[in-house]
């Protein structure tokens, strides 16, 4: 293990909670008649900003609009490596009007956007490891979505099945620790194995021998939504064991508290898309 980690500068792209409620359910998380403190919602999320800024990270914002309240979940929105911009397509029709939004925005920024022809939920299912595309379906993102990425980009797209509800995005059951630098060769992951079958078990254990195996309370305290800079890693505080874990890796744990987004099924990731 290194003495120092060496994190990496970061751009990520974000939306204001502005509009951020829980109106309807898509996900085993979502409970419209629990109540969203929407102040502690805006408070949470600027906190998750300032520490990415404190850390170095550029953060780029998209405008939120009404209407529409996962709009917050940026990194469902698109997965962008190497500067191509693999757009979205919400499987949920409550969710649909968002990829235009993030296109524009992007468009504006000077990237041409590829809108997929199937449901694909950005970097929901679709994870950039340093290496390859890691890419979960069974819920969201369809594997048609996955060889279109891997054509879109040229990169191989590994597919993994998800198979727990509650861990519907590849992203709340996986996260990229360290994507291995330059060479790759450090590229590391965390992951929650029971989210996904026997044999997608089995390919993240030939892939990823070295990785940290999540237990489900870490996955239940939304532990692996977390971001990683390849030395902080911004990580639920609720998500504890996980993080002593990584402490004796080397990783510095950077803990941000977004309580009010959990009841929507998302976390610090889900909120945070990177710009490659
Ligand atoms: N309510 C949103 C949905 O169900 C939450 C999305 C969370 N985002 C994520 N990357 N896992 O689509």
């Amino acid at each position: 293990m290194p003495d120092t980690r060496v994190p990496r500068p970061r751009r990520f792209l974000v939306c204001e909670p502005r509009h951020f409620t829980v109106r309807y359910a898509i996900n085993p998380w979502m409970h419209p008649d629990v109540r969203v403190d929407v102040d502690l919602a805006r408070e949470q999320w600027q906190a998750l900003i300032s520490a990415y800024r404190a850390h170095g990270h550029a953060v780029d914002a998209v405008d939120p609009v009404p209407g529409l309240p996962d709009m917050v979940f940026a990194a469902n929105s698109a997965v962008v490596v190497g500067g191509r911009v693999f757009g979205s397509l919400f499987h949920a029709p409550e969710r649909r009007p968002e990829s235009d939004h993030y296109d524009s925005w992007f468009r504006g920024a000077g990237y041409a956007v590829h809108r997929p022809g199937s449901v694909s939920e950005g970097e929901g299912d679709l994870v950039w490891t340093g290496r390859y595309l890691l890419a979960g379906h069974g819920f969201r993102t369809t594997r048609e979505a996955h060889r279109e990425a891997q054509e879109f980009f040229g990169h191989p797209v590994i597919s993994l099945t998800l198979v727990d509800p509650y861990f519907y995005h590849l992203d709340t059951a996986l996260f990229v620790l360290d994507d291995g630098g330059a060479t790759g060769r450090g590229n590391n992951i965390v992951y929650y194995p029971e989210a996904f079958s026997a044999g997608s078990r089995e390919v993240l254990r030939r892939l990823y021998p070295g990785a940290v195996e999540a237990t489900r309370d870490d996955a239940l305290a939304w532990g692996l939504n977390s971001v990683s800079d390849g030395r902080h890693v911004f990580i639920a505080p609720q998500a504890e064991a996980l993080a002593v874990r990584l402490t004796a890796r080397g990783y510095v744990p950077v803990p941000v508290d977004l309580s009010e987004f959990h009841k929507a099924g998302g976390g610090i990731k889900c909120c945070t898309q990177e710009i490659r």
